[in-house]
Order: C-alpha cells, then sequence, then structure tokens
C-alpha cells in the first residue's frame, strides 16, 4: 500500500551541501518528496523528537548534534514507504551499512548519519504532525 515516511537529513548533510545528493537517492528509489522544509530545530524539540531515547547515555549528545545546525524534515510517499525508506538509510551504524544506502555513502559515524526515518506508521503518523500541518503535504 502507499505509505507515508517521515525524514530528517540531518545537521552533517546540510553542513556538507548533500541535501540534493541524498534527495537524488530518495527518488531514485521511486519515493516521492510529498513536504519538505529546511529549519533549526529548536533544543525543545529535538528532546520531544528523541523522547523514547532519553535514558540512553548518547541523549544528550544526540541532542546537541540535532540543534547544531539546520535539518531538512521531509515526508516521503511511496509504495511501502516505511520499509523502503529504512533500506535505501541502510543500518543506523554507517559501518554496517550495505552499498548504495545513503549511510554507506554519506555517513560518518553512528552519531553523525546523515538520516533519520521513521520505524513503523504509528510514529511516522506521530513524528509527521510534529513538523507539518495537513495543508503542507502536497501529494
Ligand atoms: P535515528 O534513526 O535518528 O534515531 C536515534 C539516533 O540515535 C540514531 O539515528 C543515531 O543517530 C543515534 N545513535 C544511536 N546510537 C548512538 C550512539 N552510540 N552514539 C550516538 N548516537 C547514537
Amino acid at each position: 500500500a502507499v505509505q507515508r515516511t517521515f525524514s530528517i537529513l540531518k545537521p552533517d548533510a546540510t553542513r556538507r551541501n548533500l541535501t540534493g545528493a541524498v534527495n537524488a537517492v530518495i527518488e531514485k528509489a521511486g519515493l516521492r518528496i510529498v513536504a519538505q522544509k529546511r529549519i533549526q530545530m529548536s533544543k525543545a524539540q529535538a528532546e520531544t523528537f528523541y523522547a523514547v531515547h532519553s535514558a540512553r547515555p548518547f541523549f544528550g549528545e544526540l541532542v546537541e548534534f540535532m540543534i547544531s545546525a539546520p535539518v531538512v524534515v521531509q515526508v516521503l510517499e511511496g509504495e511501502n514507504a516505511i520499509a523502503t525508506y529504512r533500506d535505501v538509510m541502510g543500518a543506523t551504524n554507517p559501518a554496517n551499512a550495505a552499498e548504495g544506502t545513503i549511510r554507506k555513502l554519506f555517513a560518518q559515524s553512528v552519531g553523525e548519519n546523515t538520516v533519520h526515518g521513521s520505524d513503523a506508521p504509528e510514529t511516522a503518523a506521530i513524528e509527521i504532525a510534529q513538523f507539518f500541518a495537513g495543508n503542507e503535504i502536497v501529494g
């Protein structure tokens, strides 16, 4: 079925001027960018977004990284978009990412790993609603 997923091009992508290169991989995989904006995340926004990881030892570092430069937030649409995008992103740790994936191509470390993608339909809906109004998504 056609699904939507939430994506973030992280600060390591904007800092290195790689947003177009990452988008080319996304579009080549058959996903459509149906909403997109470049924002500076606030600390509160980053803490809310990653609340599920708040007990992890890397939480502080993760939040600081996500607010260290602008990010590009996106809604991607396509057949099985959630799983498709996770395949295209590659493993969280770029050292384990498959050839041709975004993280293999561009990511520098498990923290600075270029992209985020939702892991399930429920989280996709929550994450999309955190950053986009309904009328900002044009499929
Ligand atoms: P993401 O998919 O955005 O969701 C949680 C993020 O935590 C993950 O990508 C990684 O970037 C980050 N992360 C996971 N493990 C570590 C770690 N050991 N050190 C720093 N960041 C991490």
